[in-house]
């Protein structure tokens, strides 16, 4: 079967080799066998491949932190998940034709799920639903404010936000997008640049932003972290520059403004498995019935795996670019 190495960590499209490697073989007891149908490029992926990312294991090695599959066979003992069953792996290595994984270690999507979309459930939406949840408790007509406001994450938080009458201000690198991002539910869209705080302040008339989600780092953090208000909390979840975050003394001291991370495994590492399955079951429905949707802009094969990478780092695509293994889809 075919599946994507990486041979050194370095410029991804360099260093991902698309090669031939033996077939998972047959599943144990509790195993289910998948193949893999698509799967999304993130950012935390080309991180990966980089060798910036939390998680270094030793060459060669699998990329690939989501993917949906669709179950060819079941071991003895699997009670949950049939073959032809669609499935997301919460595991990793997902860069590949087919995965042998635990029956834990799968959630069962509904059979009529757009596959796209299917692809990219394990990480961005729980991202989103989770910043929106875990760090402020915010009500009705308060306001939040985002960078990368039109990524897929930045998109998801929009949605979700409107649905809980929650509004955004939200930051990008390029105007093109506004009308996009009104159209999904932004309230204010904002150029980012050095007096994004005072731009910011004076569309909401003196109105208290209590909660902000920075995923470039450097000195977009350092704006983001003026604009909020006084003992407001921003969040640091991305670094899109690869620059560490950095915050104003004068915000920090003065204004009492709180700096947090957040880490999807860390956020769902404090729930137990029926409140995570539940975050996704949520999620789920909700990509079903079309509330929640990011947009894609290309599907490779896998063996165009340079050619994905490579785009996928370009500046101002309109989406996500795919990975179909077994044909595209
Ligand atoms: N902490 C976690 O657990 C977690 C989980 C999921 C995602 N994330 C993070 O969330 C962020 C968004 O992920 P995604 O999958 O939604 O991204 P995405 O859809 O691939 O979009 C990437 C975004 O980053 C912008 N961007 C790229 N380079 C930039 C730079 N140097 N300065 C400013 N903006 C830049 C792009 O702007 P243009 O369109 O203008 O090019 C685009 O808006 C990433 O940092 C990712 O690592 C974190």
């Amino acid at each position: 079967m075919k599946q994507v190495q990486i041979s050194a960590y370095g410029v991804p499209e360099s260093v991902a080799n698309c090669v031939d490697v033996p077939d998972v073989g047959q599943p144990d007891i509790g195993e289910v066998v998948f193949e893999v149908l698509a799967f999304p490029i993130n950012p935390a992926d080309i991180m990966f491949c980089r060798g910036n990312y939390r998680i270094r294991p030793s060459l060669p090695a699998v990329p690939g932190a989501e993917c949906v599959g669709r179950v060819l066979t079941t071991g003895a003992g699997v009670t949950s998940i049939k073959p032809d069953d669609l499935v997301i792996n919460l595991m990793r290595e997902n860069w590949t034709q087919r995965r042998r994984v635990s029956e834990q270690d799968v959630v069962r999507l509904p059979s009529d799920i757009n596959i796209r979309q299917a692809a990219m459930v394990r990480i961005n939406p729980p991202t989103a639903y989770l910043l929106l949840k875990d760090f402020v408790a915010l009500k009705p007509d308060d306001w939040i404010i985002q960078n990368v406001a039109n990524s897929a994450v930045g998109r998801l938080i929009i949605t979700m936000a409107r649905q809980q009458g929650v509004r955004t201000i939200n930051v990008t690198r390029r105007e093109d997008v506004f009308a996009e991002l009104k159209a999904l539910g932004a309230d204010i869209c904002l150029l980012d640049g050095d007096d994004l705080a005072e731009r910011a302040s004076r569309q909401l008339n003196g109105e208290p932003i209590r909660l902000g989600f920075d995923a470039v780092g450097g000195e977009s953090t350092k704006r983001m972290g003026q604009a909020i208000c006084d003992e407001g909390v921003l969040v640091s979840y991305g670094s899109m520059s690869y620059s560490a975050p950095t915050v104003n003394v004068a915000d920090l001291a003065f204004r009492g403004i709180t700096l947090k991370g957040f880490m999807l495994g860390r956020a769902l590492a404090k729930r137990d498995r029926e409140g995570v399955q539940a975050i996704y079951h949520d999620l789920i429905s909700q990509i079903v019935d079309g509330a929640i949707f990011a947009p894609v802009e290309a599907v490779y094969p896998i063996e165009k795996i340079r050619e994905a990478l490579a785009h996928s780092q370009r500046p101002a695509h309109g989406g996500k670019i795919l990975v179909a293994p077994n044909g595209i889809v």
